[in-house]
């Protein structure tokens, strides 16, 4: 009688002889693959490997499905040893790929110590940031000390306390960006500080006389934005305030500050300005001709060149009673000067929406 089991023509004998011969086989293609596998030189040949013994007709898949041909009572074992076998390749023809596809040769997992490393990209200090250090530490030689307060200000003391009372016309010229007008007893509105003059009064308030103070910091206002102006920028506030301080004493700081930061030919022109909270008030100016770089294409000398770069003056009679100190006995001046303006200049940066429009190329060059 012809067996019904082709695959395993001793099956019809007993069952330990068939899971024999199953073993056997699997472990003659196993070893027969493995074989072959180890001569592949190349990707072309590995993939003639695998599409012949484990692909959709390959022998390993083959042997898997030949289940059906064995007896039920020894398809356990064999499918035990056909999936055994079969996994075991698999796994042979991936080691294979990784060999065949890393470079060969005795060097190719060394390091080359003398190649050149990967370069971590690293951030540099913003030109604002530089400038403010800068300036604070020209004024930090001379004798101020530093100080800091909000961005989110009151109205009291952004305007009142500096002598710009309600309907002041000198409100409409600082274009206020109101976090609540009405405030929330209608009586103390809060802003985006539109200059870092508040830090005047915040101090005075804190402390009698002597004071040197700076305080760098943000301002903001409802500007639309040119070349020149943005909504938000950087100012340095600076009071000193002391019995006996004249406007040459505001002249002279300022001046050595123009010098410490353009350089010892710097030359400074002051020209009068309004600002409610100072009396007299002033606006000073630098000519960027007496600069050494400042030169024509042909090296000559430009013409005078006056770039106007902060607001001054000697507090307001007022602002000082307002703070509690006699202006009988104490005097001072004040002085904010614009970051963004002091940077274009240092850095001949011709337009100040760069600064903020986080531009990688542009900051990488600082
Ligand atoms: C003021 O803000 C006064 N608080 C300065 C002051 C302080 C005067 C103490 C007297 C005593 P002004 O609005 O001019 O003044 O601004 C001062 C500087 O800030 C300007 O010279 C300019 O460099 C800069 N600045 C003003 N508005 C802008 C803007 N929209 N964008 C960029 N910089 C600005």
């Amino acid at each position: 009688m012809q067996c019904v089991y082709p695959l395993f023509p001793s099956c019809c004998i007993r069952e330990p002889v068939i899971t024999q011969q199953v073993a056997a086989r699997a472990a003659q293609l196993q070893a027969r693959a493995l074989k072959e596998l180890s001569d592949v030189p190349d990707a072309e040949g590995l993939e003639a490997w695998r599409v012949s013994y484990l692909g959709r007709k390959g022998e390993a898949t083959l042997l898997k499905r030949s289940i059906t041909e064995v007896p039920p009572e020894s398809r356990r074992e064999f499918g035990q040893a056909a999936n055994a076998a079969s996994e075991a390749l698999a796994s042979a023809f991936e080691a294979r790929r990784t060999e065949i596809e890393r470079p060969s040769g005795d060097d190719a997992d060394a390091i080359d110590v003398t190649l050149p490393g990967v370069p971590s990209p690293i951030g540099s200090i913003h030109p604002i940031t530089s400038t403010v250090r800068e300036i604070c530490a020209a004024f930090g030689d001379m004798g101020f000390e530093v100080v800091e307060g909000p961005e989110v200000e009151l109205d009291h003391y952004n305007f009142e306390k500096l002598n710009i009372p309600k309907h002041h016309p000198a409100r409409d010229s600082f274009n206020t960006l109101w976090v609540d007008k009405t405030g929330e007893d209608g009586e103390r509105p809060l802003l985006l500080r539109t200059h870092t003059s508040p830090m005047q009064i915040r101090t005075m308030e804190k402390q009698d006389p002597p004071v040197r103070v700076i305080a760098p910091g943000k301002a903001y206002r409802y500007e639309a934005t040119d070349a020149t102006h943005e909504w938000h920028f950087s100012q340095v506030e600076g009071l000193a305030v002391d019995k006996g301080i004249t406007f040459a004493d505001l002249k002279g700081t300022l001046h050595e500050f123009a010098r410490r930061l353009f350089g010892e030919n710097v030359r400074v022109r002051f020209r009068c300005d309004y600002f409610p909270f100072v009396e007299p008030g002033a606006e000073m100016s630098i000519d960027w001709s007496s600069r050494s770089d400042n030169r024509g294409a042909k090296g000559e000398k430009q013409e005078e060149n006056w770039m106007e770069i902060l607001g001054a003056g000697m507090v307001h009679p007022k602002v000082l009673e307002g703070v509690g100190y006699d202006p009988a006995v104490y005097t001072g001046f004040a002085f904010g000067i614009g970051i963004e303006r002091i940077a274009m200049l240092k850095h001949g940066i011709d337009d100040i929406r760069l600064f903020y429009s986080n531009d990688v190329r542009f900051l990488r060059q600082f």
